[in-house]
């Protein structure tokens, strides 16, 4: 190996410029060539390159988002776009890939491999945390400490005016960071995908929190749950059948996926850099690096794909408890 190639592809997330970092260091410590490669995958198409040496990661460590941009490129699920792909890595002298992002960067690294036999590697970069073989992904903690920041500020707005808040926060299919963020801010009912608790539980367990004395709530919502109502749905919903409860809905959206990375997100970058370029120098291909207890580990990137990111459904009842 004597170039690799890295990009990032899918939605950013905090923490992918450490990662880039990473690898371009990582590849001049072991005295190889790297490549940027810009917008994903189309910028493979398109050759978008530049080469990339210690000096170039300067000052990204703290920077949110990418400096290598992201793209979702549907020319790349087009042999014709793969195979243009591959002559211009070629063209460069790029022999291996580290794809930066989610299941759907990965899918697109792996027929990438089964079609040239081009050595790839997937780090997983999402703040969606829904990826098989690692306990965190890359954005995950600075997206949890975002919500929790913003709701804690919600929860001054919601007391003062004895308020009911409906937070939609995002996570796609998962619900993560709802039930994370959820807890850390101390809400009063989190809904999430994997758990559907329906609207009687919610309905009854809002009328407990009133029985109660409380007299503000918060409940966090994962964009992917299945409750069958959207938020401002799910407002009215609860406001016809409690017309005491004043409700407000907050989306929080994209905001979530900016910001400086936690220092969890820059060490967990810098170590999963630095096990791609070091795996692929090994002569390791189709693997994702992953954190699993506070170890480094690589999973074939099938499995991250395919495998399920277990949500620890304990947290629930600790929910449950801490709301009481
Ligand atoms: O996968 C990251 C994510 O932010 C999800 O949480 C969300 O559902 C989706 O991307 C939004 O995608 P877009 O940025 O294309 O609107």
């Amino acid at each position: 190996i004597k170039k690799i190639g890295v990009l990032t592809s899918g939605g950013d997330s905090p923490g992918m410029n450490a990662a880039i970092r990473s690898v371009v260091r990582t590849c001049a410590f072991h005295n190889i060539g790297c490549v940027g490669i810009y917008r994903g995958y189309q910028g493979m198409i398109e050759g978008d390159f530049e080469e990339m040496g210690p000096r170039s990661v300067n000052n990204i460590v703290n920077k949110g988002g990418t400096i290598l941009k992201s793209a979702r490129s549907m020319e790349f699920k087009t042999p014709e776009g793969r195979k243009k792909a591959h002559e211009n890595l070629v063209k460069a002298g790029v022999d291996a890939l580290v794809v930066i992002g989610g299941d759907g960067s990965f899918t697109g690294a792996l027929l990438f491999n089964t079609e040239f036999n081009f050595p790839v590697m997937g780090i997983p970069g999402t703040i969606d945390n829904d990826i098989f073989g690692t306990s965190h992904t890359l954005g995950y903690d600075t997206a949890l400490n975002t919500v929790v920041e913003v709701i804690d500020k919600i929860r001054d707005t919601a007391s003062s005016h004895n308020r009911l808040f409906l937070v939609e926060v995002m996570g796609r299919d998962a619900g993560h960071i709802a039930l994370n963020a959820g807890i850390g801010a101390g809400a009063e009912e989190i809904l999430i995908p994997e758990e559907d608790l329906g609207l009687d539980r919610l309905l009854d367990s809002l009328r407990k929190s009133k029985a109660a004395g409380k007299t503000s709530s918060i409940v966090v919502i994962a964009e992917g749950d299945k409750i069958g109502k959207t938020v401002f749905e799910l407002k009215d919903y609860i406001e016809s059948n409690f017309p005491e409860y004043d409700v407000r809905v907050s989306v929080l959206g994209h905001m979530q996926r900016g910001g400086a990375p936690s220092c969890f997100d820059r060490v967990l970058a810098s170590r999963l850099g630095v096990k791609a370029v070091e795996s692929i120098l090994e002569g390791q291909s189709n693997f994702m690096v992953g954190l699993l207890s506070d170890k480094i580990v690589l999973t074939p990137l099938e499995l991250a794909i395919k495998g399920h990111s277990e949500i620890d459904l304990e947290l629930l009842r600790v929910s449950d408890i801490m709301t009481i």
